[in-house]
């Protein structure tokens, strides 16, 4: 048995605000392997992004264990996390966020500039190139974020969250600010890639998105309610 690329065990998450505590997450077992492609649906509030957050160390849990490729979160120090959240976790959200002062190409260079090791101009070069083709937007290179369409712009996000090579992409409602024809293009790349060996997961409160997983797990007021998985 190989070990999974994301493992949480008893997974708790209380947020205190004012004088209210608020459990977001409640006891989540999960276990994402290498390739996968994972959904997580579920009513708005039921806890998905901060699960997301948590498996993509963003945030921390209040009990229970995370184990990033079999290390165990809670030994590390915030430089530790931070620079395996860098190498290892590629982010897509809802909001594309990209730096509108920056080129597209300079936008997907940008975690490689922030890599810890060094990689040269040309090297940069090639990934940049590769990513771009990989999400069909090489005629793109030059132009700025703000001269794209919204899928345009959340292909460049995705091309982005590529570049370092992560063990997974986190994605967080990718198509939430799209219509729906972009949105289809958008979870169509997302397949593509899996199919290419990149192990997903993909939280969203669309049905029909999250039945395009080959796993799908839903969460009810931060619990995990059920998990379907198709054989393949
Ligand atoms: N930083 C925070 N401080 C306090 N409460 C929070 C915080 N973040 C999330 N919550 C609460 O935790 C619960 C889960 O929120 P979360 O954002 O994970 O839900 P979600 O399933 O992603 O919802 P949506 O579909 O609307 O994005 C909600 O009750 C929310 O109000
Ligand atoms: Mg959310």
């Amino acid at each position: 048995m190989t070990i999974p690329i994301i493992k949480v065990q008893q997974l708790s998450k209380v947020f205190a605000t004012n004088d209210m505590l608020t459990h977001a997450l409640q006891g989540i077992d999960l276990e994402i392997q290498q390739g996968e492609y994972i959904s997580i649906s579920g009513p708005s509030g039921c806890g998905k992004s901060t699960l997301l957050s948590i498996m993509g160390l963003l945030d921390f849990p209040t009990k229970g264990k995370l184990y990033f490729e079999g290390v165990d979160i809670s030994q590390l120090s915030l430089d530790q996390a931070t620079a395996i959240r860098n190498k290892k976790i590629g982010f897509i959200f809802q909001q594309f966020n990209l730096i509108d002062d920056l080129s597209v190409y300079e936008n997907i260079a940008l975690p490689l500039r922030y890599a810890t090791h060094l990689v040269n101009d040309k090297q940069i070069k090639e990934k940049v190139d590769y990513c771009l083709d990989v999400v069909g937007m090489s005629s793109k290179a030059k132009r700025r974020p703000t001269q794209l369409s919204g899928g345009q712009q959340q292909c460049i996000a995705i091309a982005r969250a590529l570049v370092a090579e992560p063990s997974i992409l986190l994605v967080d409602e990718p198509t939430g600010n799209l219509d729906s024809k972009s949105s289809d293009q958008i979870m169509k790349t997302l397949e593509a890639l899996n199919n290419q060996g990149t192990t997903l997961c993909v939280v969203t409160h669309d049905i029909d998105y999250a039945e395009m997983a080959k796993r799908k797990i839903y969460l009810l007021d931060g619990q995990v309610l059920g998990q379907t998985s198709l054989d393949y």
